[in-house]
Formats: structure tokens, sequence, C-alpha cells
């Protein structure tokens, strides 16, 4: 079995995540960071292919979103497995979640993680720090990542 997890992260936690469930996997496992580097092309030879992103204001990655509009027919024929870093929870999370992927995807897919996230005070920039501050009314490091959430995800791959 060949797995590929693509993601896309701005400040590592989705990058964290993604390296997490590959601890779980005893298979050679290939990680490609969208946001950072060129589209993929060759999908065919994949059997697993994971799909990683975060929210930010509400959105994920364009990056992502192109890479899911392009690939959605190959990805339909694939092992597909979704998550999710974002620091809302329960509905909230579920409706971004949902937003993020396309329903085809969602229902085709062997496993949809919402794995929570963190706010990294060091990785924002002035701005991001500025917004986190007002709408959280925080300042400091969060970690809100669900380890037993990504053992969860990662186990129906093996
Ligand atoms: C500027 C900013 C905006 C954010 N907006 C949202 C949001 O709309 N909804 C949400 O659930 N989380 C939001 N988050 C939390 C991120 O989803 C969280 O920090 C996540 O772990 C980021 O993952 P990444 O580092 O892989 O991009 C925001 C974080 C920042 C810094």
């Amino acid at each position: 079995m060949k797995y590929l997890i693509v993601f896309s992260s701005l400040h590592g936690t989705t990058e964290k995540a993604a390296h997490h469930i590959c601890e779980y996997f005893k298979n050679d496992v290939e990680l490609v960071d969208l946001y950072n580097e060129a589209p993929l092309r060759e999908l065919e030879i994949y059997d697993v292919i994971i799909i990683g992103v975060s929210i930010h204001l509400s959105s994920i990655q364009r990056q992502v979103k192109q890479f899911l509009k392009t690939n959605l027919d190959i990805l339909l024929t694939k092992k597909v497995g979704l998550f999710l870093c974002c620091m809302n929870e329960g509905e909230l999370a579920k409706e971004q979640f949902n937003k993020a992927f396309p329903s085809e995807l969602r229902e085709h897919s062997i496993a949809n993680g919402l794995f929570g996230g963190e706010l990294l005070f060091s990785q924002m920039n002035f701005l991001e720090q500025q917004i986190i501050q007002k709408v959280k009314g925080i300042s400091s490091d969060i970690t809100n990542l669900n380890e037993n959430s990504i053992k969860a995800f990662a186990t129906k791959f093996l």
C-alpha cells in the first residue's frame, strides 16, 4: 500500500498532525506540503490519500481548494481520509469541516477527523496576533490538538 498525506498549514499545526498520523503507519508515507510546494500531478500511484487543512478566518487555504477541485475524480477512486485543524469545537467545527470538503468526498472517505488546533503566537504576524487577542481575549499559546482523534483516524487505515 502506498500512502500519501497532503496538507496545508500556516503555523505548523496541521503539519504536526500529519506527522503524528505517519507515526501509526509502518508503510512508507509521502508527505506533501500543498502550501509551500508545487501542485502534485501523479496521484495514480497511491492507494491511500489523506488530506489535511486548517481554518483561518472561516476559510481553508486556496491551495487545498484547488487541489480538491482538480483531483476530485481521482480521489473518488482511492481510499481517502480527510482531517481539519481548527479551534472551534462541536457543531461549529463540523460546519467548518463540511464547508472545507465537498460532500461526495466526505461521503466516500474512510475517515473524517476533527483534530482540534493550536494558537501559536510566535508563529503569527502582527495582524493575526491582534485579531486573536481581540476575538479570543488571549495572548499566549494554546495547544488543543486531540491525540486520541488522530490515533482513531490513523487506525482506520491500518
Ligand atoms: C488569524 C487566525 C484566524 C483563525 N480563524 C479561525 C476560524 O475562523 N475558525 C477556527 O475554528 N479556528 C480559527 N483559527 C485557529 C486555527 O484553525 C488554528 O490555529 C490551527 O491550529 C491552525 O493550523 P495551521 O497552523 O496548520 O494553519 C484561526 C487562527 C488564526 C491565527
